[in-house]
């Protein structure tokens, strides 16, 4: 038998540490979450999208009765975006999740449908994404999605 281990690198950030392009992205998302159609869950998510012509879409969770039928933040941005400039390479996304009056100190990471989206994007393009995780007390940051989503069915395997 032979085993593999897969490392996932998640660099850890204060707000005042990033850029201001990066800053205004995490600004982004946290407003973002003023949009939420969230009854059921009350929890607000908010993401946004940087292109690489410097376009930001941001977006949020959407709910429905029937539960499936609602999409989390991340996705909606992200087709939001793919949908305006299908042309155009998508470099980052911010989300932030806000609830029962704040924002989380400790960031959520995307659920797996939302990393399998980020990663069609990314292998789309052939450029990595940086995520940007918000929290209060720290930002994570992941470089790309394949690093959320090792081991994974990309359009390759479909060959
Ligand atoms: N949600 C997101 O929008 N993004 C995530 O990363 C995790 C969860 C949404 C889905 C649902 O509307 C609510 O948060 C509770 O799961």
């Amino acid at each position: 038998m032979k085993s593999q281990s897969i490392e996932t690198k998640i660099n850890i950030y204060t707000f005042d540490e990033l850029s201001n392009e990066i800053k205004n992205l995490v600004s982004a998302a946290k407003t973002a979450v003023n949009t939420s159609y969230s009854p059921y869950s009350e929890f607000k998510v908010g993401a946004a999208v940087l292109l690489e012509n410097g376009a930001v879409f941001s977006a949020s969770n959407q709910e429905n009765a029937a539960y499936p039928s609602g999409l989390c933040a991340e996705r909606v941005a992200m087709f939001y975006a793919n949908s305006q400039q299908p042309q155009t390479p998508v470099t980052a996304i911010a989300v932030a999740a806000y609830t029962k009056g704040s924002f989380l100190d400790t960031p959520i990471s995307p659920c797996g449908a939302c990393r399998q989206v980020l990663l069609e994007t990314e292998v789309r393009f052939g450029k990595p994404i940086d995520i940007y995780l918000f929290g209060t007390n720290e930002i994570f940051h992941i470089r790309g999605a394949q690093q959320l989503l090792p081991f994974c069915f990309a359009k390759e395997s479909l060959k």
